[in-house]
């Protein structure tokens, strides 16, 4: 079968590698791709938020699934679009996609169906969102309603602070997404990422994931997308993962169905794992970047007829196999990342530094120019090994990224130090 991939990230290349080794696949396409999908695949320059266009290119291709990787096509309907056309895709309606597209969509949904997440207030108007501020006191979490691309979240240490937060919402920071505030209770824990496979009715466990979002060692520094990753995450014992499924997941599911908006693609959790339990931060309506990554160096079963199981609804018998290994990735991203850099630096080494078979260098943001592979992107390589345990998929990882020739990027020396401390106590 013939896949179209839509997205340019990390995340898309490793899915672009996972799709490649089916037996299933005869052509795969992505639009627009990257530098590394480029070998993969055919990139094809499209405007995805014209779905015509996108439909008109499905037919001219004889696509029979469509993948979609980010989050802004399916908020914006763009799978609502092609099914009505009769294509298939991977990846939830507009209406389902509002889990991501909005907080106080999701909190609704968590309040009607009991299912664990902060304490929260929801308000379009800034005073009173300050007066709920100064009740609740500090700290507490100030969430633009929309999506801003990952920085609509104020962790917020002070009153002042989270009114300051609030104030830039309503001046305009995040635009239409910052119509709408949602003030929550701030969570205390350790953060962990779950998956799940949802087909509308059966939601199926992926591997779990552990993200490091802040930009320098110790989790010091600015919030970005996600600068390393690893699969499994120790912290989500077998009896987190059934809490996490009976009290989050499942109702999720029901909920929206029961709503009439069925869910169907990957379902992504952000937990917070705190002393009651795992409780929902988050959804996200797709795969985690760069948690994607290790979750499909993990993965043993052929991914293509997963997805198209999950798009026909048909995973009620479906199972998936993974590497006992641990995968874990390293994000290399230009300095100055998650701020302004600069594009087009020149990339040596990659390579050497893929030649040992258990690394695959994915990319997130490069562009072939001529026979080099240039920086054209914040998050730029997911470097990422499998090793026997979390050390040594990290000292492997960080030996092919010593291979690298790149000195305008940078990445953290200490990705998986968590879990890292956990095989060492163990
Ligand atoms: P994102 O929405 O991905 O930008 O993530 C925001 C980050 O803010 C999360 O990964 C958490 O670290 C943090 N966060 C969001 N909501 C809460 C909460 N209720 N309590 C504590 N931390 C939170
Ligand atoms: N790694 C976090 C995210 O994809 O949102």
């Amino acid at each position: 079968m013939n896949v179209l991939l839509i997205g340019s990230g990390g995340r898309e290349h490793s899915l672009a590698w996972a799709l490649s080794a089916s037996p299933m696949l005869d052509a795969l396409y992505c639009a627009p791709g990257n530098g590394g999908i480029a070998k993969l695949a055919q990139c094809v320059m499209l405007d995805v938020a014209d779905h015509a266009k996108v439909i008109e290119f499905c037919s001219a291709n004889d696509i029979a699934l469509v993948v979609i990787g980010p989050e802004a096509p399916l908020v914006a309907g763009l799978s609502d679009d092609l099914i009505a056309a009769g294509v298939k895709v991977f990846g939830p309606s507009r209406a389902a996609a509002q889990l991501e597209g909005s907080k106080a969509f999701t909190k609704e949904l968590c309040r009607a169906h009991n299912i664990p997440t902060a304490r929260y207030g929801r308000f379009d108007q800034a005073e009173p969102a300050k007066a709920y501020v100064r009740a609740e006191g500090a700290p507490i979490v100030v969430k633009a309603d929309g999506l801003a691309a990952g920085k609509g979240v104020t962790v917020a240490a002070s009153v002042a602070e989270a009114e300051a937060a609030i104030d830039d919402c309503f001046a305009g920071r995040f635009g239409a997404a910052g119509a709408e505030v949602v003030i929550e209770e701030c969570l205390v824990g350790e953060e962990a990422s779950f998956f799940a496979l949802v087909d509308g009715k059966t939601a199926l466990p992926l591997a779990t994931a552990q993200d490091h979002k802040r930009a320098f060692d110790g989790d010091e520094g600015p919030n970005t997308g996600g600068m390393g990753a690893y699969s499994p995450a120790p912290v989500m014992s077998e009896e987190l993962c059934r809490r996490t499924m009976d009290e989050i997941i499942s109702p999720t599911v029901e909920g929206l169905a029961q709503a009439g908006t069925p869910y169907r693609g990957v379902l992504y959790a952000g937990l917070m794992l705190t002393e009651q339990g795992p409780q929902l931060i988050e959804y996200n309506v797709r795969f985690g970047d760069p948690e994607c990554q290790v979750l499909m160096m993990r993965l043993k079963s052929d991914l293509l007829p997963a997805l198209v199981a999950t798009a026909d609804g048909v995973l009620e018998n479906f199972d998936l196999r993974w590497r006992d290994e641990t995968a874990l990735t390293v994000v290399m991203a230009t300095k100055g990342y998650p701020g302004d850099y600069d594009k087009g630096s020149v990339i040596g080494g990659l390579e050497a530094a893929d030649a040992d078979p258990d690394v695959e260098i994915f990319h997130a943001g490069t562009a072939r120019n001529g026979d080099d592979i240039a920086a054209s992107g914040g998050r730029v390589l997911a470097v990422t090994a499998l090793g026997q345990n979390v050390a040594e998929a990290q000292a492997r990882a960080y030996r092919a990224i010593d291979l690298i020739d790149w000195p305008e990027g940078f990445c953290r020396r200490d990705i998986g130090w968590r879990a890292i401390a956990r095989e060492k106590a163990a």
